[in-house]
């Protein structure tokens, strides 16, 4: 039986592993650190993991490609791994950067193609009422409501990107606050599903992959995830069409991007962010911080304490 701690023991060491290469300007050193971390400790847990979601296609990624078997055997899962999101967070010491990994039963997470995907993220009390094809200011106003806030209180996360220029204005004009992110939109999905967080809605589009991963963890924490494939050129439809999307338009509910209902999710915070600290050094050892939530959603917050470097034999 494997101990769901144990995956934390995974996001935390890629995370460790990219830290030291925070505010560098490498972002492929940090990711390789910690993708070379993520597959080792993932090496020694007892499952028969199978990657969905990770470095890319097995001839452009030599590690945590897309079709890898990790573990030493055991329970057989799927997993969806992103060692670094927010590689540019990383490599510039910004805020929000994560390691991130979601575990379920085979066939329980979307194999989503290396596209882009239109994303609505919410919070428990909100799941219900929002709809990625409403309007923007019907589903901020039915947030508002659901949460019992003023329209002008509501926080939306946004990308940064020219691509949303379109939905700013509609959020700016709805009278919603907007918080601009320059990357990292699976930290910002998860946020909306944890009150302290301030932070209410997630919209516009980013990954594919990404998506399945915030879904993952909001389908624990009981919000709601919905997403739409949005392939920026005909070389990615044909490829998504290719791995059995037949209807590309088709809305993404949360159980169809996590069939399994029971899933874990589990992040460690790279840099410091809204959901967890960054990891901090001191003397021979590291603290690192992470989130671990399960479908019966209960959310830990784990600190660890690690030391660092092997002792010299005999002390
Ligand atoms: P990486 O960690 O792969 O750099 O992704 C960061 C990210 O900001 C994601 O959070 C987001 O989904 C995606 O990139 C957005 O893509 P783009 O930078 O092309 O707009």
């Amino acid at each position: 039986m494997v101990n769901s701690l144990d995956f934390v023991k995974v996001t935390e060491s890629a995370a460790l592993a990219a830290s030291r290469w925070m505010g560098r300007g490498e972002r492929d050193a940090a990711d390789g650190a910690a993708v070379e971390k993520m597959r080792e400790a993932l090496g020694k847990m007892d499952i028969a993991g199978r990657i969905v979601i990770g470095e890319g296609e097995r001839d452009e990624a030599p590690m945590l490609y897309i079709g890898e078997e990790v573990g030493r055997g055991g329970v057989p899962v799927d997993i969806a791994v992103d060692p670094v999101e927010g590689t540019n967070l990383v490599a510039n010491g910004l805020p929000n950067s994560i390691a991130v990994m979601a575990i379920a039963e085979r066939g329980g997470l979307l194999h989503a193609p290396d596209s882009y995907m239109k994303k609505l993220a919410v919070g428990p009390k909100a799941a219900e009422f929002v709809h990625i094809d409403a309007p923007v200011r019907e589903n901020l106003e039915a947030v508002a409501n659901a949460l019992e806030k003023p329209l002008n209180d509501i926080c939306v996360v946004i990308l940064d990107r020219p691509r949303h220029a379109e939905l700013i204005r509609e959020v700016r004009e709805a009278g919603a606050r907007i918080k601009l992110i320059s990357d990292g939109d699976v930290d910002a999905c998860i946020a909306t599903a944890i009150e302290t967080t301030g932070i209410h809605v997630a919209m516009g589009t980013g990954g594919a992959p990404e998506g399945v991963l915030a879904a993952a963890a909001i389908k624990c924490l009981g919000g709601n995830f919905m997403g739409r494939l949005q392939p920026r050129n005909q070389e990615e439809a044909e490829r998504a069409i290719a791995m059995g999307f037949g209807d590309l338009d088709r809305v993404l509910e949360i159980d169809d991007l996590v069939k399994s209902d029971d899933v874990i999710f589990c992040a460690t915070g790279i840099t410091d962010g809204d959901l967890m600290e960054g990891v901090r050094f001191f003397g021979n050892h590291a603290r690192t911080h992470s989130i671990l939530v399960h479908a019966g959603g209960t959310v830990r917050m784990i600190e660890s304490v690690h030391r660092l470097g092997a002792r010299p034999s005999g002390r």
